[in-house]
């Protein structure tokens, strides 16, 4: 049993005031009858508790994926507009923050989690999850490029990074797959190629692809979806669970 004020807080409604308001104006309800006690026990699973028609869930993990425009910075706070903004108003009371970042002028997939231990999974180079680019830059990606991200790029403040694919699609055009997220990680070994880039969206992320998700909206992912993100990188990345960067990753469908 639960008090039904802590499970519309826990279900992303408000905050404690904005829950005293909702229930006071007969916006909720259980079992369809309008509710106003704030104390009344309900049982989750059991009852259905509704705002304004929607069926809430309380507390719950959620991973939901964005499909991020341009003109917004990966944070939760900022004076700048922040991809918080772009989801529905009761997602972001759930405690989502964003997993990794994309640049604020980069598009494409985002994903968001209230899952603490998930999050850390999927930004960990040590997971080895295959995030997949696809870039506009200058110049023309050759095979000395493509040798030189599958052995590791050094770039020019020595930063070193992990095996990386480079697969040309043709003048000024590539597809850019890496295993970890370091500050402006792409186009920095782009421009350390002599190849700095100019359009940057993040197609996949493991086994998630933007589908047709439409720029600026967000969906919640199914459990398949979840499930498979949460798959050892052997699952992923081929038998022996090594990302090699001469090899395109197994990204799962
Ligand atoms: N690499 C970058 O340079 N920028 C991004 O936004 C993501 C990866």
């Amino acid at each position: 049993m639960e008090r039904l004020d802590k499970f519309l807080s826990d279900s992303g409604a408000g905050t404690r005031s904005q829950v005293k308001a909702l229930l006071k104006s007969g916006r909720v309800a259980v079992d369809g009858v309008p509710e106003r006690d704030g104390g009344r026990k309900i049982l989750p699973g059991t009852q259905t508790v509704t705002l304004d028609d929607e069926i809430l869930g309380g507390k719950r993990r959620m991973v939901v994926m964005l499909n991020k425009p341009a003109g917004y910075v990966t944070a939760t706070e900022d004076r700048q507009k922040t991809v918080m903004e772009l989801l529905p108003p009761h997602w972001q009371r759930l405690g989502l923050k964003p997993v990794g970042r994309l640049d604020k002028a980069t598009e494409g997939l985002l994903l968001f989690t209230n899952d603490g231990e998930l999050l850390h999974k999927l930004i960990s180079p040590k997971k080895e999850v295959p995030k997949l680019y696809y870039a506009q830059h200058e110049g023309c990606a050759g095979e000395e490029d493509v040798q030189a991200f599958a052995s590791g790029l050094t770039l020019a403040d020595g930063t070193v990074c992990l095996p990386a694919v480079l697969e040309p699609l043709g003048p000024g055009e590539s597809l850019i797959t890496v295993c970890e997220g370091k500050y402006h990680q792409v186009r920095r070994m782009m421009a350390s190629c002599g190849m700095p880039v100019s359009y940057l969206e993040r197609r996949r992320e493991g086994s998630l692809s933007l589908g047709n998700l439409p720029r600026g909206s967000a969906r919640e992912l199914t459990e398949e979806e979840t499930a498979a993100l949460e798959a050892p990188a052997s699952e992923r990345n081929g038998q022996n669970g090594q990302f090699d960067g001469n090899d395109s990753p197994n990204f799962l469908n």
